[in-house]
């Protein structure tokens, strides 16, 4: 077992330690592309852990099953998927696209590979023990949920154990900066690749996010360990919200920067505009993290002005960014697709992409369902008034599946796809299995989202309880008109569950059971015509980009469309006890 598993971290290399892709054409260093490995599987193994409690988690809050009580450990359970899918399934995949974006697109080696170990291990550690103090939880103590609120009693352990993961994901990105930092020295003038650009600005943004984490739990630590006598909870949830909320906007630049890889590289996409993407990402650094307020909504201690300015107006400064993108990175698919003569007619350029590759699919499926599911509720729900009647419902609950869940997981799945064909080098166990993943997966998870919304806004069904719909524990109010939604909602979220199942399943039984790639596999990923097309000599802005432009115009109904109806479901809501 030791022996296949070493087998996985070798690939042929020169004296230097360098190989060349044979599909990106990039030149990979041996250390860079063992830690990207270290890392990726790393990240498979929590998603394992927090995909066995996606199922206990839903399967509870579909009634007909009901399979664990409130009081039983559901909120154990609950605690569990979190952690293991939000934190650690994402970082430990961050910091593995950071050093794709970094030292793999750069060509470089990978530095302080002493430090990358470090780094490894102590999230390892904080991993290991956060999962251990929230299984372990003893009688008096309460399960911390994602966002570990004071003033629950969580073992102190626990956020030890987050605060050594922080500091641990800290350590694990230094040997990125150092890279972008040798590569500055040496090239001064020069650009850094868009991928490695938006990395970058991916890395600026996760320090500021660990930083407010550090802060967060270590003011929570310092409370549980008995060094303050008290803890104002407001300014607790200030902190926590800077990770909370940050380490969902690192989970949307790393997935950005995903995007504009893996559709270049299996989708013959080019840059439409350096300038424009590269201003998009600034904006990012400026506006993102304001958007982290759209949490404290209905907190008392802030006044209206506050919340107003942070969740509107500075918000959509972030909002503007990706529409930036969601422009960008369609435009550079379709000019790339019509350089190469792939583009007939409006739609040319899309309907003749390689639908059958699973890593293509799987990135395009996030940019659209990212895009129109968990972007557009992200920026309803973001808005103070509309905020109110999604607040601690299931809606909320929908809007975040449909950001991390579907779009950065699809993302994040094709990505560990592409470095099983490019770096293990293996074939897949079942091209057909790998290939229902993307399909399989969007669709359930899709529409499981959208139910999620709808049972949330139209009948006001909670987050974070394990029965509501016979019974909301301490109220006389009925829930149970949401009842035949859920009978769809159920099915859904198991079809989910089971085809995430099959993606562990592709992974690693192919990286223990696939045969080794061959120069003809390697080439079959390239877009058609390779990947700088032959008929590039016409300018990109030369390129018609009609299709985008039209998809655009779809979007933005839906978006108003939406906009009007949340409008209108909330004048609806002033007739309550009228
Ligand atoms: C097949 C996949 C999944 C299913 C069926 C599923 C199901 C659920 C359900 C039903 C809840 C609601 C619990 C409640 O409010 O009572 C929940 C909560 C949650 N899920 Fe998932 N989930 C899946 C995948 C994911 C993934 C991939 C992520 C992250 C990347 C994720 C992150 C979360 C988080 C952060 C919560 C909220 C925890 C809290 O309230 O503290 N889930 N999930």
């Amino acid at each position: 077992m030791l022996a296949t598993i070493t087998r996985l971290f070798e690939n042929d290399y020169d004296e230097d330690g360098f190989r060349t892709c044979s599909v990106t054409g990039l030149n990979i260093h041996r250390s860079a592309e063992v830690h990207v490995k270290l890392f990726g599987l790393t990240a498979v193994i929590a998603m394992i852990v927090g995909g066995l409690f996606a199922f206990s988690v839903a399967m509870t809050r579909w009634e007909v099953v009901g399979l664990i009580g409130e009081f039983e450990g559901y909120y154990r359970h609950l605690s569990m998927h979190a952690w293991n899918l939000l934190i650690f399934w994402m970082v430990f995949m961050e910091i593995a696209v950071l050093y794709v974006g970094g030292p793999i697109v750069l060509g470089r080696r990978l530095p302080l590979t002493k430090v990358a170990k470090a780094g490894w291990g102590i999230m390892v550690a904080g991993a290991l023990a956060v999962n251990y103090f929230i299984w372990t939880l003893s009688g008096g103590s309460d399960a911390p949920l994602l966002t570990a609120y004071v003033p629950l009693d969580v073992p102190l352990g626990f956020y030890g154990g987050a605060i050594l993961f922080l500091l641990g994901a800290t350590v694990a990105a230094l040997p990125f900066l150092v890279s972008i930092i040798q590569q500055k020295r040496e090239d001064w003038n020069g650009t850094l690749p868009l991928v490695a650009f938006g990395a970058f600005v991916t890395f600026v943004i996760a320090v500021q996010a660990i930083l407010g984490g550090i802060a967060a739990f270590s003011y929570a630590f310092i409370w549980q360990a008995g060094i303050i006598d008290t803890i104002n909870a407001g300014i607790y949830r200030q902190l926590y919200w800077i990770i909370g909320h940050g380490s969902q906007q690192i989970n949307l630049l790393a997935m950005i920067t995903v995007w504009y890889f893996l559709t270049h590289v299996v989708g013959g996409a080019v840059v439409a505009s350096e300038k424009v993407s590269r201003t998009a990402f600034i904006m990012y650094l400026f506006f993102i993290n304001l958007g982290a307020a759209h949490h404290l909504m209905v907190d008392p201690g802030l006044s209206a002005g506050w919340r107003i300015f942070n969740t509107s107006y500075a918000f959509y400064g972030a909002a503007f960014a990706s529409m930036i993108h969601a422009f960008a990175i369609p435009a550079g698919l379709e000019a790339g697709r019509r350089q190469r003569g792939l583009g007939g007619g409006l739609f040319g350029w899309l309907t003749s992409a390689p639908w059958k590759n699973p890593i293509f699919a799987s990135t395009i499926f996030s940019i659209i369902l990212f895009g129109f599911l968990g972007g557009i509720t992200g920026v309803l729900m973001g808005q103070m008034q509309l905020n109110m009647t999604w607040h601690n419902t299931y809606a909320t609950v929908g809007h975040f599946h449909a950001t991390v869940a579907l779009g950065t997981t699809l993302a994040f799945m094709g990505l560990v796809f592409f470095v099983i064909k490019t770096m293990f080098q293996r074939n897949f166990i079942s091209d057909r299995l790998a290939l229902l993943v993307p399909y399989g997966y969007a669709a359930a998870m899709g529409l499981a989202s959208l139910l999620m919304v709808y049972i949330g806004i139209l009948y006001g069904v909670p987050r974070r309880t394990s029965q509501v719909v016979s019974n909301i524990i301490g109220s006389e109010f009925s829930l149970s008109a949401a009842e035949p939604l859920f009978l769809i909602l159920g099915p859904m979220t198991l079809l989910a569950i089971i085809v995430g199942a099959v993606f562990v399943l592709v992974a690693v039984g192919s990286l223990l059971g696939g045969s080794r790639t061959t120069e003809s596999d390697a080439q079959a990923l390239l877009p058609q015509g390779g990947l700088v097309p032959d008929g590039g000599s016409d300018s990109v802005h030369a390129v018609e980009m009609r299709g985008t432009f039209t998809l655009c115009l779809v979007f933005m109904a839906a978006f108003v469309t939406l906009y009007v109806l949340n409008w209108f479901l909330l004048t609806q809501l002033w007739s309550i006890g009228a």
